[in-house]
């Protein structure tokens, strides 16, 4: 569904992306995990038309999208949903939400779209007119994916939906992910929480200054000792390891 060939990105002429290559097939979670400054938010700009390519090709169902602005990127069903919940803190929920359907709005539906968001977010309803900056940092969350959700994705891209969050709304934000996915969305997710990621990802990319230096299936990089001391560099993967290790067979 998406194919990324040769991707390359500057600001201001420094390489962020340096010939990224990635493909994501119809109906997947891949991961995008990497450490600070790796270039993963900047893929994820890159498809959803926020920042222009110096070279390579993005394709997504079989059409390029190099010509097109943001907005018929979204109307293709390619939804961002960006790093920090950036929500309208002086719209309220519900005004949030709608901006979210604009794109379904002239097709109908709205009011459905609305009432499975609520169904999914109950406290989105009870706070349906307070204003979007007066939620909480978990509510705000469930907000920004409330509006994605609005606008029917059909490839989301998710930047660090659990930064900052508590333990119990990461597992209300994954349970989330789930839900896009059984949706029909395909999902493109970029965690710092890598084991979060790969716990919902079928396979992962790992991307380190600007490129990809790793792809595999999840449960092979969550036991890969590299992704975790090298690219991550984290020192407790065994720990991360002993934790997802199958249990040994009994003979
Ligand atoms: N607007 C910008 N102007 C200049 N440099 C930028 C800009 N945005 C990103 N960069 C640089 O591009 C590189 C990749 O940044 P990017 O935001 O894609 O990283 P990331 O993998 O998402 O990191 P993090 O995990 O910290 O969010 C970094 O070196 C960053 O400093
Ligand atoms: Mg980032």
């Amino acid at each position: 569904m998406l194919r990324i060939e040769n991707l390359h990105v500057e600001y201001a002429q420094i390489p962020a992306l340096r010939g990224v290559d990635m493909d994501i097939n119809t109906g997947e979670i891949v991961a995008l995990i990497g450490a600070n400054g790796a270039g993963k938010s900047t893929t994820l700009k890159a498809i959803s038309g926020l920042i222009k390519p110096s070279a390579g090709t993005i394709e997504f169902a079989g059409r390029s999208l190099a010509d097109l602005v943001p907005e018929q990127l979204v109307e293709l069903g390619i939804i961002h949903v960006p790093e920090g919940r950036r929500v309208f803190p002086r719209l309220t929920v519900e005004e949030n939400l709608k901006v979210g359907s604009y794109a379904l709005r002239a097709r109908g539906g709205e009011k459905e779209a609305r009432e499975r968001v609520y169904t999914l977010f109950p406290r989105l309803a009870e706070r349906r007119r307070q204003a979007g900056g007066s939620l909480s940092g978990g509510e705000q969350q469930m907000l920004a994916f409330g509006r994605a959700m609005m606008a029917k994705p059909v490839l989301l891209l998710l930047d660090e939906p659990s930064l900052g969050l508590a333990p119990i709304l990461v597992e209300e934000v994954a349970r989330a992910i789930d839900r896009f996915h059984d949706d029909g969305a395909t999902i493109l997710l970029v965690e710092q929480n890598a084991e979060l990621a790969l716990g919902l990802a079928s396979r992962g990319f790992v991307i380190e200054t600007g490129r990809i230096v790793l792809t595999d299936t999840a449960p092979n990089l969550l036991k890969n000792p590299n992704v975790w001391a090298s690219y991550l560099g984290r020192e407790d993967w065994e720990v991360v390891d002993e934790r997802h290790r199958a249990p040994a067979p009994s003979s």
